[in-house]
């Protein structure tokens, strides 16, 4: 084959995301824009070079060294951003050229491109799409006889150029021989001051090499979309959801609603999963089969085993056993682990901690720091005191134990094996096994004072 290599332009500031952030990093379905476009030449080009400049040192950091890095300090258009990448390519075999804000571009639609390109006699060849509303894409003119004669920017087009539909995706294959040669030689668009690569297909004309167009069509349209500021940004995610969930549901996940599902790339669910509507699940995040999860359900970097039911609780950084019920209004934070069969109810909050097969904590509660064996029962309202103003202390309570309702228990301590609590304890030191511990104000009985109290409150 081909020694095909892929460039991505990547260098420019993104001006009208109006962001601090660079462009390029402005996340879709969890991962950065550029992300999708590196993802989606990489199993078919040789090498990938990265043209970088706005913020650079983050790109970098974020994709890691397998890849070329080319710096363009100036921003002086994609022309320039391409010339720069020059003396890192092959002097001969192909380049397919893409912009890093155009992530719809999928891997099947572009191996088709390079395919059709290679197939073609052409020395160039430009992406193109139809649009209803082509307004700020570059436009392509044809001659006569249908051919590609030039890419007119929105800025310079003629009123009649205007109405044209066909637009330049910003995606082109190159031959590299052709492209070393006539690269370097790209004046400077007159009308903006900068290098624009469009420029570049007159040139290639009138050096006599041809130019062809491949045509996205119908549907595939869409995906030309570029990103350019944050209303394309949202409409780049909600295709590339749709795209997303369209996979899981071919899978065997059922969506209630899919349009309210928001899944990032990446993310695995099982079969015959049922998701509700109002449910997020984002990074690292894996859903065994047979769940029941939302409606109004948040999962970050949680992994979930079998038939697991999570509704309207958010778990971060957690792992979640099989049968595990959790919810309505649970709040699972970093570090936790539920374990097989494991309630977790209303309004509880667990931090850090590991909760043993088949234990309950199913109302009104706090764990922070503990280790909770199986079976165990905590009642409504049990706190965990893991946090002494200064320090916090792990708490260990054994299998079968009963933690009665409302019972503080201040860490450092364990609760043995089957040891019972009284409702109301405030448990400072440790539990023996099998023991009981009651720690509360002894009740008193007054005889008929509540007439008295009753009879004030009359007056
Ligand atoms: C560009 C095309 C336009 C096409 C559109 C498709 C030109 C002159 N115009 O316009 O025909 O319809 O893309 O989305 O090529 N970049 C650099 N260095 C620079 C300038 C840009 O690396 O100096 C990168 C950007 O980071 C971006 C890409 O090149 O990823 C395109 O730049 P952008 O400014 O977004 O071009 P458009 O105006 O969208
Ligand atoms: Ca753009």
């Amino acid at each position: 084959m081909y020694n095909t290599w892929g460039v991505i332009l990547a260098a420019g500031k993104g001006t009208r995301m109006k962001s601090s952030l660079p462009k390029m990093l402005h996340p879709l379905c969890g991962r950065p824009m550029l992300w999708f476009v590196l993802e989606a030449i990489r199993n078919f080009t040789d090498r990938q070079v990265l043209v970088v400049g706005h913020g650079s040192e983050r790109v970098r950091e974020y994709f890691g060294e397998d890849l070329i890095y080319v710096e363009q300090e100036e921003q002086l258009g994609t022309g320039h951003a391409l010339l720069k990448a020059l003396p890192a390519l092959p002097e001969e075999g192909k380049a397919l050229v893409l912009c890093g804000d155009t992530p719809l571009l999928s891997e099947e639609l572009l191996r088709c491109f390079l395919q059709h390109h290679c197939q073609k006699s052409g020395a160039a060849t430009v992406l193109t799409a139809f649009l209803d509303n082509p307004q700020g894409y570059g436009r392509i003119v044809r001659d006569t006889k249908g051919r590609v004669r030039e890419i007119v920017e929105e800025s310079h087009a003629a009123p009649e150029q205007k109405n044209l539909r066909e637009v330049n995706t910003g995606s082109y294959c190159f031959d590299l021989a052709v492209l070393q040669e006539h690269l370097p030689a790209l004046p400077k668009n007159e009308n903006k001051g900068e290098y624009y690569l469009t420029d570049l297909v007159p040139r290639l004309l009138q050096a006599g090499h041809g130019v062809e167009a491949y045509m996205l069509e119908g549907d595939e349209s869409r995906s030309a979309l570029g990103i350019n500021d944050r209303l394309q940004l949202a409409e780049a995610a909600a295709a590339l959801r749709e795209r997303i969930n369209a996979g899981l549901m071919l899978e065997g996940v059922t969506m209630i609603d899919p349009a309210a599902v928001y899944i990032d790339a990446g993310v695995k669910v099982g079969q015959d999963t049922v998701i509700y509507p109002q449910t997020v699940l984002e990074g690292a995040t894996q859903v065994g089969e047979g769940c029941v999860l939302g409606p109004g359900t948040h999962l970050v970097d949680t992994a979930v085993g079998n038939g697991v039911r999570c509704r309207q609780s958010t778990v971060y950084e957690s792992r979640i056993g099989h049968g595990a019920v959790i919810g309505p209004y649970a709040h699972i934070r970093p570090g936790t682990h539920l374990d097989e069969g494991v309630k977790v109810g209303d309004f509880v909050e667990i931090k850090n901690s590991y909760i043993g097969p088949s234990s309950k904590v199913p109302h009104l509660s706090y764990v922070g720091d503990a280790r909770i064996g199986a079976g165990v029962n905590m009642g409504a309202g049990c706190i965990v005191v893991n946090y002494d103003g200064t320090r916090k202390h792990v708490t260990h309570i054994e299998d079968d134990a009963f933690i009665g309702c409302n019972s503080n228990l201040l860490a450092p301590l364990t609760i043995g094996k089957g040891a019972f609590i009284a409702a109301g304890s405030t448990i400072t030191r440790d539990v023996p096994s099998n023991a009981l511990s009651l720690s509360r104000a002894k009740q008193e009985i007054k005889e008929e004072m509540a007439r008295r109290f009753l009879k004030k409150k009359d007056q």
